[in-house]
């Protein structure tokens, strides 16, 4: 997984919590962490890694895990944005966005990245609503949860999100129906 990722975790752990909670949950998992719990963007870091900083930062913050994961990933969808504000600027809305991930946007991640491993999505659009069918090989549909909904903060939209679990509770493969309320 990209050290992006990495350290954007590790910076939302210092914003949302504290940057001594950041020092106390490296230091808690850094047996198990062969890179010892230091990233640099470029850098490519097994995901049972982030796994295992999620686990500590859930122990030490008494929130469960998916909870966290999905802070995260609405924290991941605001400095995408910052990032990479030209595939923001291209969508009119965040169902078009959200449309636009796996057959746009995960594909130019993969040019400029190729060694990135990405989830691949489904998705089938009704009016307001969009399905989105996630599935990978690593367990983040909560991830994909929070980058949902901070895509929507970006957007300044209202959307609900249902989520039907088609992984017997792994993670890795998740139906979304996304509804805007515009
Ligand atoms: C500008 C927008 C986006 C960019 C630049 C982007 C880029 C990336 C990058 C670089 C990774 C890491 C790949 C790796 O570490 O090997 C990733 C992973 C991922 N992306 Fe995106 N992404 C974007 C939007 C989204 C959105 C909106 C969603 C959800 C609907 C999404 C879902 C995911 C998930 C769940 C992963 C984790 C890996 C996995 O589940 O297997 N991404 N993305």
């Amino acid at each position: 997984m990209k050290g992006i990722v990495f350290s954007e975790f590790i910076e939302m752990v210092e914003e949302e919590f504290s940057p001594q909670m950041a020092d106390d949950i490296i230091e808690a998992a850094s047996a198990k962490l062969d890179s010892g719990g230091s990233y640099t963007s470029v850098g490519v870091y097994d995901h049972l890694e982030l796994v295992e900083l999620v686990t500590e930062l859930s122990k030490a913050s008494g929130v469960e895990m998916n909870e966290l994961v999905t802070t995260f990933g609405t924290h991941l969808a605001g400095r995408f944005a910052e990032i990479y504000p030209s595939f923001f600027e291209k969508a009119e809305s965040t169902l078009d966005f959200l449309e636009s991930v796996d057959n746009h946007i995960h594909v130019e991640v993969l040019k400029l990245y190729p060694e990135a491993e990405l989830p691949r999505f489904k998705t089938q659009r009704t009016g307001n609503q969009l399905m989105m069918e996630y599935q990978s090989k690593r367990p983040f549909s909560a991830l994909a949860k929070g980058l949902i909904q901070g895509s929507a903060i970006y957007f300044g939209e209202q959307l609900s999100v249902e989520e039907v679990d088609l992984s017997n509770g792994i993670g890795n493969h998740m139906r979304f129906t996304i509804t805007s309320q515009l």
